[in-house]
This record gives C-alpha cells, sequence and structure tokens, in this order.
C-alpha cells in the first residue's frame, strides 16, 4: 500500500453524552457537559469554540489520549474507552493520526526521522512511506533538517506527513493553523484538505477561527460544554 492511497477508513465514528470535569484543588471545572455526535464519515468536520471552551479536551478524548467521566466514544460501534489499554494503543498507534497544536515534533530527530517514527514505533518498515509523505508536503528538500532548523510551517507540516505515515482511519488536527502567520496557515490547510480528498479520511478538526471552521464539510461549535451545529 503506498503512504499516499491510505484505506477504506473509518466505519463510523459516534460520541454520546461525554462529560469531563477537571478538579484542581477545591475548584471544579466541568469542561463538557454531555457532547453528543455522530461525526460523518469520509468527510471534514470542524469544530470551533472560545479559548478554554474544551476543544482539545474534545479531541484528546476522541483520540484515545484522556478518558471521558461520563458517557461514551465509540468507533465502528465498539466503546473505545471498554476496549482495554492495548486496544487503546492500538488504536492510537494504527488508526488515528494526530495534529497537535504545538507540533511536538522530536528535537533532535530530523524531519524524515519524526515523520518514520510512529510507524517505527508500530514495527513496520516505515522510511519509504515516510520519504513519500514528506515529499507530498513539499518538504523532499527538508528530510536532513531538524526541527530547529524548520520554520513553524515547515514543522508543522512535518507534523502533518507525521501523522498520516501510518495510513490512519481518523485524522485529528488541534489548532494545525494556530501558530502560523495567515498565508502559511493556508497553505498548510490547502495541503491537510488535498491529502484528505480522496482517502476517504474521517477528519476533525478544531479552531477558535472561523475562516478556518468555514473550510468544513460539517461545522460544529462547542460552547458551554454542549456541541452544536453552527
Ligand atoms: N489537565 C487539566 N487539569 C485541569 N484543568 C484542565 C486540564 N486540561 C484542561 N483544563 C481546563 O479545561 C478547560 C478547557 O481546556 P481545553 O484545553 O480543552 O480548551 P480549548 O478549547 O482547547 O482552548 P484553546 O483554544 O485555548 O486551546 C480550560 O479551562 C482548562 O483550564
Ligand atoms: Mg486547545
Amino acid at each position: 500500500m503506498s503512504a499516499t492511497e491510505g484505506r477504506a477508513g473509518i466505519g463510523s465514528l459516534e460520541v454520546d453524552g461525554v462529560a469531563r470535569v477537571f478538579r484542581t484543588g477545591a475548584r471544579e471545572v466541568r469542561v463538557l457537559r454531555g457532547v453528543t455526535h455522530r461525526f460523518d464519515v469520509g468527510k471534514l468536520t470542524t469544530i470551533q469554540g472560545a479559548s478554554g471552551s474544551g476543544k482539545s479536551t474534545l479531541l484528546h478524548i476522541i483520540g484515545g489520549l484522556d478518558k471521558p467521566d461520563a458517557g461514551s466514544v465509540r468507533v465502528d460501534g465498539r466503546d473505545l474507552y471498554s476496549s482495554g489499554r492495548d486496544g487503546l494503543a492500538r488504536y492510537r498507534n494504527r488508526r488515528v493520526g494526530m495534529v497537535f497544536q504545538a507540533y511536538h515534533l522530536m528535537p533532535d530527530l530530523t524531519a524524515l526521522e519524526n515523520v518514520a517514527l510512529p510507524s517505527l514505533i508500530g514495527g513496520r518498515a516505515a522510511m519509504d512511506r515516510a520519504r513519500e509523505l514528506i515529499e507530498a508536503v513539499g518538504l523532499g528538500d527538508r528530510t536532513t533538517h531538524l526541527p530547529g532548523e524548520l520554520s513553524g510551517g515547515e514543522q508543522q507540516r512535518v507534523a502533518i506527513a507525521r501523522a498520516l505515515v501510518n495510513g490512519p482511519d481518523l485524522l485529528l488536527a488541534d489548532e494545525p493553523t494556530g501558530n502560523l502567520d495567515s498565508s502559511s496557515g493556508k497553505a498548510v490547510l490547502e495541503l491537510m484538505l488535498d491529502l484528505l480528498s480522496g482517502r476517504g479520511l474521517t477528519a476533525v478538526l478544531v479552531t477558535h477561527d472561523a475562516g478556518v471552521a468555514s473550510l468544513g464539510h460539517r461545522r460544529l461549535k462547542l460552547a458551554d460544554g454542549r456541541l452544536n451545529e453552527e
């Protein structure tokens, strides 16, 4: 399978009554208060919301990184957080590609090694796929650069290539353009949309930016702990 082809994708993704409360000392912050949504498979859904509204929290819950206090995440009809440690790890590594706001690249690995890393952890031969993806994001001439030697936009493109290296079924992107100026942000978004179209990938992108949110096939808004159609 070629890294730029991907596979059929996810069958269904639903969140149902998801709640999350954070306790810091005596303070309690009820961030998500019953989030319910059936995501469109093979489409891009954008979630807009103010800073602190719980966008990252929800994305981490969908990505298998943070267990909700109540409610469920069902992937292909199965409850994600009932799948055990191994099931969750497999889901995170094999099925989900995550793009974080702050890139999260390994500073001592080259651009190419950063892209290949998730598939090395997965135990599969990876360098060819990584090379193909780094070409696809337009960084074929930056493979041996360290993250510190790349611009913000270039680092985010490395992060997008890394998110795609295992041929994920689900791409989750947290403010992928939040740290970029408008022209490199636009270039990164166009690249993501290009990579998504034709792959049948289900994608969820969170942003506080209305312009970015308007790119979604479906546009949702997170406010007061709930998710609603725009
Ligand atoms: N681990 C944690 N412990 C305590 N409080 C937390 C934790 N994670 C998040 N919060 C709180 O939950 C709220 C939602 O945080 P979250 O990061 O999901 O917001 P966000 O919508 O992604 O915001 P931004 O647009 O600024 O990234 C915030 O008030 C935050 O302080
Ligand atoms: Mg956030």
